[in-house]
């Protein structure tokens, strides 16, 4: 996933919001505990938006990746090769083996912590980050072939931090009297990349006081260092023509900011100094002292790897939280990957089934092969859709009713247009919904990018916004993006956890 991502301020700000619209921090009820199995909850109903991009493509728009099979002799141009059933057999009993020995080799990832040796995923994601170019706002604008999509990203972003950063006071009763606590928000940004949220944390309805920064791309982490110098030469306008200054119209202030090259979902953050000072609980409890929000936008499907790297993110979230504290982010929307991996399985299975009609009806004739002429059955393609814009594709068999059990370890590559090509991982939404309740966070929110969009569009401030923004037409109200775009955004869900008083 990523996504989208980007790195992009917008020169729309938003009107501040009223935080108070939000349900309150609930003390929380206990939870099944994490998933084994992964019961499939069906998709939303179609949105306009999701409806649309389902019509337009098919699940195999890419063409297809096979396994290679040992020994395979090319047929002669023009005439059918043949073989004999033992052969088939022969040919069929290999395959079998290799399927198996990808089922064995995705099930060891799952239990043993990710791809082959410890660190190497982390070394492909931080390769990959640290080698995609930073090409400025003007191209991102105007020369971009995503602009659509990623105006589109940065606004579902700037909506969930405006209405999940919100001031609350915690001492009782004040949110019923509509006390405002006046608190500075302290925020840890997971997988921060170049720093594209800085600008719309400045346009947080509370005032940052504190922004920490973390990835695991070093060369990122200098560019979100020149971003965040740039903002301070600004003088605090988020972006060009920026209101800046954020909660109720204080002048423009630049909230203080770190940033640190941290692999913060495999390793602890809890001995980091600013994460000490800041406050981290170790224990069941939640404490008072901690960060305001955690954000990992287009980042956390990189957790998902292994049961142990989530376990580990999940702790470092709910640790660095203080109590009533937000966990919000954006990760790609395992119910949509479900339904294409289920579609992809059965069409694959009716293939095969048709294959199999034939030979039955047509047998091959014994004795016909000639030397050097032996067909072998061509191997499995492996589940993959995507368009123009964007692709996926997992390497080996995936299960054929579309639920990702064990949920860690389900690796697919993901490619975007000008902005990524990466392995990710599936994150099963309900084993993370059930893994986060164990570490004392209460799901909000959780969304499907069409649905924030059909849900947000009218609101006042988020429509405007969205005009502002481009995302949505000032005269027709449309979404501003080609089919292609509006396919590869609806890969996405946005969430939203708090950190349960206990
Ligand atoms: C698609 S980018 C999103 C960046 C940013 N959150 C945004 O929305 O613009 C994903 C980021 O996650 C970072 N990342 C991946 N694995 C990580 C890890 N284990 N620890 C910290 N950062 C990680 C990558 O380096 C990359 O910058």
């Amino acid at each position: 996933m990523p996504p989208n991502e980007e790195h992009e301020e917008h020169e729309a700000q938003p009107q501040v919001f009223n935080a108070h619209k939000l349900q309150p921090a609930r003390k929380r009820r206990r939870s099944n505990s994490p998933g084994r199995s992964t019961p499939k909850v069906s998709s939303p109903a179609p949105s306009s938006l999701s409806a649309k991009a389902h019509d337009n493509t098919s699940p195999n728009t890419v063409a297809s990746n096979s396994v290679a099979t040992s020994g395979a002799q090319q047929k002669r141009p023009g005439k059918r090769a043949r073989i004999s059933e033992a052969e088939r057999a022969r040919v069929r009993a290999r395959q079998q083996d290799e399927q198996d020995r990808v089922a064995r080799e995705q099930e060891a990832r799952a239990s043993h912590g990710g791809q082959g040796p410890p660190g190497s995923l982390h070394d492909v994601v931080k390769t990959h980050y640290n080698s995609v170019p930073e090409r400025g706002r003007d191209w991102r604008k105007t020369e971009s072939k995503i602009k659509g999509l990623r105006s589109f990203n940065n606004w579902v972003k700037s909506t969930i931090i405006q209405k999940f950063s919100p001031d609350e006071d915690h001492t009782p009763g004040a949110m019923e009297r509509g006390i405002q606590s006046n608190n500075e928000l302290l925020v840890l940004d997971m997988g921060c990349g170049k720093g594209g949220d800085l600008g719309k944390w400045q346009q947080a309805p509370q005032r940052v006081q504190l922004y920490v920064g973390m990835d695991i791309a070093d060369v990122s982490i200098d560019q979100a260092k020149d971003r965040y110098r740039d903002m301070l030469n600004r003088g605090g306008r988020g972006g060009r023509g920026g209101r800046g200054g954020g909660y109720r119209g204080h002048q423009p202030r630049i909230f203080d900011a770190m940033f640190f090259v941290k692999n913060c979902f495999a390793e602890s953050i809890e001995d980091m100094d600013i994460i000490r000072k800041v406050g981290f609980s170790t224990g069941h409890m939640s404490s008072a002292r901690g960060f305001d929000v955690v954000s990992t936008m287009f980042a956390m499907h990189y957790a998902f790897a292994s049961e142990d790297i989530a376990k580990q993110m999940l702790r470092n979230v709910s640790g660095a939280l203080k109590k009533g504290g937000r966990f919000i982010g954006t990760i790609p929307n395992s119910h949509v990957i479900g339904e294409y991996v289920e579609k992809f399985n059965k069409e694959l299975e009716e293939k095969r089934a048709k294959k199999e009609m034939e030979k039955v009806s047509k047998p091959a004739e014994e004795g016909e092969a000639e030397d050097g002429e032996v067909e072998e059955p061509e191997a499995d393609p492996t589940a993959n859709w995507g368009n123009d814009i964007y692709t996926v594709r997992f390497p080996g068999p995936t299960p054929a009713d579309g639920i990702f059990r064990p949920p860690f370890g389900w690796k697919y590559n993901y490619w975007l247009e000008e902005a990524v090509e990466a392995p990710e991982y599936v994150v099963p939404w309900e084993a993370f919904r059930a893994l986060a309740e164990d570490y004392n966070l209460e799901l909000q929110y959780h969304k499907p990018f069409a649905e924030v969009w059909e849900t947000e569009k009218d609101d006042r401030e988020f429509g405007a916004l969205a005009e502002r923004m481009g995302v949505k037409d000032r005269r027709t109200g449309e979404l501003q993006m080609t089919p292609e775009e509006i396919e590869a955004v609806s890969f996405y869900a946005a969430f939203c956890f708090y950190k349960v008083y206990i």
